[in-house]
């Protein structure tokens, strides 16, 4: 990008990010209780960052599994569905245990987020929300939180431990506004986060991803972590649609895998690799 141009979106961007708008109301077995806003992050989830385009990768060998088309990305590992007027998706997942990678350092901090969304797939919009999990020295810090670009993660005070089961619903109500819900399904409770004004949302991408996050605006290091899944459901010009014929995503690092996704029927697997 020309520095002129780099000025004029950074300009964009802070204008826009300006206008994000959150508020939040928290839950516990369906009574609304009181909503602490956590600490500002300088986590931010990004759109996919494509390391190549689609090819069809065919697991014909095993059985019940399609062929299916896999792009790879240096963030992004899961599955999104494509086409157009995407208003709603909903996703459920445990809150991955975290390891650090052969050649990792015992002082590094490795992460990885779990999330749905909408948009990001092909353009610079974004609604999500989700968990975010990082290693700190022996112990394990996880965080509910939630996103809408071009601002960063807002994180939300609903407690997260290492393998809760955690269910999230991204719905649009409109081009910039949406709806994030986030179950703690073990608790009942719940948070509900209503934005506007992020960057307007072409709908036309829902996606369950597991993500190298950026701190700044470098990837934080990838955890490994074990095979994990998403199950979950998309609406799609008001008709429901599973991830069953979903374009994969695995993460590519230095020309290293180090994420893939497949399909058992319509859950989505990402084994570390
Ligand atoms: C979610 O459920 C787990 C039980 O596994 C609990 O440890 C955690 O504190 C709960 N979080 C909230 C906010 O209730
Ligand atoms: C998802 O959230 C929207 C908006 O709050 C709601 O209308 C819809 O019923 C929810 N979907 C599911 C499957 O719970």
């Amino acid at each position: 990008m020309k520095f002129s141009s780099a000025l004029v979106a950074l300009v964009a961007a802070s204008i826009a990010s300006a206008e994000v708008t959150w508020e939040f109301k928290k839950y516990d077995n369906g009574v609304e209780v009181d909503f602490e806003e956590g600490p500002a992050t300088k986590f931010q989830t990004q759109v996919l960052q494509r390391v190549s385009d689609a090819r069809k990768r065919n697991r014909a060998s095993f059985a019940g599994r399609k062929a299916a088309t896999t792009v790879t990305s240096s963030n992004w590992c899961g599955a999104a569905v494509t086409g157009s007027d995407y208003t709603s998706v909903v996703g459920t997942w445990t809150v991955a245990t975290l390891s650090r990678r052969s050649g990792q350092s015992s002082s590094s901090d490795p992460a990885l987020a779990q999330w749905v969304g909408i948009d990001g797939y092909s353009n610079d919009a974004l609604i999500q929300g989700g968990t975010l999990s990082q290693l700190e020295g022996s112990s394990q810090e996880n965080y509910a939180w939630t996103e809408m670009l071009p601002a960063s993660l807002k994180q939300i005070s609903l407690t997260v431990k290492t393998g809760d089961s955690i269910t999230t619903n991204v719905t649009a109500t409109g081009t910039d506004s949406g709806t994030v819900t986030i179950i703690n399904n073990t608790r009942g409770t719940s948070v509900v986060g209503k934005v506007s004004g992020g960057t307007k949302l072409s709908q036309t991408a829902a996606e369950w991803i597991l993500e190298d996050f950026e701190s700044g605006s470098s990837l934080v290091e990838f955890a490994g972590f074990p095979t994990q899944t998403f199950t979950g459901t998309a609406v799609h010009s008001g008709t429901s649609e599973s991830p069953a014929s979903a374009t994969l995503i695995d993460i590519v690092q230095s020309s290293k895998t180090l994420c893939s996704a497949t399909l058992s029927g319509s859950t989505v697997e990402m084994t570390d690799s």
